[in-house]
């Protein structure tokens, strides 16, 4: 048989293979999130996602040190709040002392170097569980925005590098951005959690944070699964409001809108590779019917390849552990 093109000369042995490869994962590309909590020496392992836990501060420190070993450069910060301190306004949200803000301080002290995001959004902090201030059973979104605002000055006060807004309000990337100029925390950078859909798959996360919504859903706020065009619009906004990255979330089902994001705006985009995402690939390993390790990296290479600069993920250290491998 004459063939003018043998595409499987490019696939012939590991060297070729490699030399060819389009998408590298790198320790450079994660963000890893903490779940952090009161008290010392508590590590809780969430029973949605086998394998991750929820850290006092001293535990999580020492996670941090062990993360920036392994060339980890980013993390980003999420507390469980006290049920004592959670109410209609999330006031605690922008506690000076409170467990954010102690967690920001303690750990650009033990490692300085180390990229510190915070999640901003009130649904850890509200009585409701929604990501904003609740009247008359609606999220309002301009007194929600004060309160982020507040809450991204407190963490920017702490020392975080990036604040992560996450709660899909409008207006809030620009109102942010013109507050944290106005304080002069000109080097503060915002990542907008700007697609973000109004998601099954965060289920998990909400055990970890004990944050699910009180009454009914986030469908007025986080996006609807079916829309992709409004995904551009939300990440080309914010970008013009003064987001510094654009993240669209959940990331696996999601590839097609990163693509999107991607070849719409001229910043980083990141991608969050949610708490379902990794249950599910926990789920089957636990069942034997996947293998573990390679659907780690090919999920994460699937989203780099989407368009991902950048990918939050619980799978981070396992994937640098086996990318050294
Ligand atoms: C809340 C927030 C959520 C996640 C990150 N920030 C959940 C939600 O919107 O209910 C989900 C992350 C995950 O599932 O891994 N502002």
């Amino acid at each position: 048989m004459y063939l003018q093109r043998r595409n499987r000369i490019l696939r012939q042995t590991p060297a070729i293979r490699a030399m060819v490869a389009e998408t590298i994962l790198t320790p450079n590309d994660f963000i890893v999130p903490l779940f952090i909590d009161e008290g010392q020496g508590v590590e809780t392992e969430i029973a949605s996602m086998p394998g991750y836990f929820r850290r006092s501060l001293d535990g999580t420190v020492r996670e941090v040190r062990e993360l920036w070993s392994l060339g980890i450069k980013c993390i980003l910060l999420f507390v469980k709040s006290k049920d004592e301190f959670k109410d209609n306004t999330g006031k605690e949200a922008w506690n000076p002392d409170g467990l954010m803000q102690r967690s920001i301080r303690a750990i650009k002290d033990a490692v300085p170097e180390m990229l510190v995001m915070t999640d901003v959004a009130l649904d850890p902090y509200s009585s409701y569980g929604h990501d904003g201030i609740v009247e008359n059973g609606e999220i309002v979104n301009d007194p929600t925005v004060e309160a982020l605002i507040r809450m991204s000055l407190s963490h920017a006060a702490a020392g975080a590098d990036w604040v992560a807004p996450s709660d899909m309000m409008d207006g809030r990337i620009g109102a942010i951005r013109k507050a944290l100029e106005e304080n002069n925390y000109t080097r503060t950078g915002i990542m907008a959690y700007s697609a973000k859909y109004a998601s099954c798959f965060y289920g998990p996360f909400r055990d970890a944070l004990d944050s699910a919504p009180g009454f009914g859903d986030k469908k007025t706020y986080q996006m609807d699964p079916a829309n992709r065009l409004e995904a551009v619009k939300e990440a080309v906004m914010d970008v013009e409001e003064g987001a510094d990255i654009v993240m669209v979330k959940p990331a696996l089902p999601y590839l097609d809108i990163i693509r999107e994001v991607k070849n719409a705006v001229h910043v980083p985009v990141s991608a969050y590779n949610i708490s379902g995402e990794y249950a599910l690939i926990k789920a089957a390993a636990k069942m034997g019917w996947i293998n573990e390790e390679k659907a780690i990296l090919e999920t994460l290479t699937s989203i780099k390849r989407a368009g991902a600069d950048l990918i939050a993920t619980y799978f981070a250290k396992d994937a640098v552990k086996l990318l050294n491998k």
